[in-house]
């Protein structure tokens, strides 16, 4: 028995790969369909509801033609801006990464100031503000309506993050500088843990946490997504049940060469192959390689 087909994810570009290797190392049994929407990345600066359209073409995609049984959405922007209306419109369930990020940060605060960093898009949209104040307090020490349980929250953009990372430029002396900028309120506000509020970001960790210091601890949503993923498999009893390696297929709405590249860089050997997706044609036409 059990549930042979893939779980579907996707993200502007690369970032998702963060929410990709942590749910590998989870549920490595499990198949799964990663896109790159790298046609039409950056997400951060697009008005939310073009995100929201995005979100739901893609997702569409992704159950019409792979027939996922659950999607990911592993980038902070589409989450902020679709998931309501992917969860309403989907037959399939759907995991954002903005709740498991807070929670994760929730565990991980000992001052609750926390900070939390995204892209214009997601910081302006006030997700994180909605999400911490429906946060029911069930978390061990998550934010809630009691003066203990609340944590306070700081937030800030970084405009030009997603770019570095697109570019394949993970550390340089110009990610440190606008960093060192674009960070500053942060440290100034004592934050003592950063939620990396955006899944490209776990790739520039290095120079985040030294801009930081060592008294911040940075935290992703990667893991926290991982689990919520596989306690979703498990409570629908949709989980693969063999013990075997899954299969990753990657796409890209770009330059698929470069998405190998890079994406092997960032990710692994695991990516091999990259199909294309050419949303212009037919809005969805896919040529990747192997089913699983
Ligand atoms: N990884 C996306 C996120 O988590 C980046 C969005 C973008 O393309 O600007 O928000």
């Amino acid at each position: 028995m059990g549930d042979d087909r893939p779980i579907g994810m996707f993200d502007s570009g690369f970032g998702g790969l963060t929410v990709a290797r942590a749910l590998i190392d989870l549920v490595p049994s499990e198949h799964l369909i990663y896109l790159g929407d790298t046609g039409r990345y950056p997400y951060g600066s697009r008005p939310l509801e073009e995100v929201r359209s995005f979100a739901l073409e893609i997702a569409r995609w992704l159950v019409e033609e792979h027939d996922v049984k659950l999607i990911v959405v592993a980038c902070n922007t589409a989450s902020a801006a679709g998931l309501e209306a992917l969860r309403a419109s989907l037959p399939v369930p759907v995991v954002g990464v903005i709740d498991p990020g807070l929670r994760a940060a929730a565990k991980v605060t000992a001052n609750r100031r926390v900070g939390v960093i995204g892209t214009v898009g997601t910081i302006s949209s006030g997700a994180y503000q909605r999400a911490v104040e429906e946060m029911d307090g069930t978390t061990p020490g998550a934010a809630g309506q009691g003066e203990d349980s609340f944590f306070e929250l700081h937030l800030a953009a970084c405009p030009g993050f997603v770019e570095f990372v697109e570019r394949g430029e993970t550390s340089s002396d110009q990610v440190t500088v606008l960093a060192e900028r674009l960070l500053a309120p942060l440290g100034e506000a004592g934050v003592d843990t950063l939620l990396l509020g955006c899944t490209h970001y776990p790739f520039l960790a290095r120079t985040i946490g030294e801009v930081m210091g060592r008294d911040v601890v940075l935290v992703s949503s990667a893991d926290e997504t991982a689990f919520e993923v596989r306690s979703v498999l498990t409570s629908r009893g949709i989980e693969r049940s063999t013990g075997g390696s899954g299969m990753y297929r990657f796409y890209s709405s770009g330059d698929v060469e470069w998405f190998r590249k890079v994406g092997t860089r960032l990710f692994g050997e695991e990516l091999g192959q990259v199909g294309q997706v050419d949303w212009a044609d037919r809005r969805t036409t896919s040529k990747g390689h192997d089913t699983p």
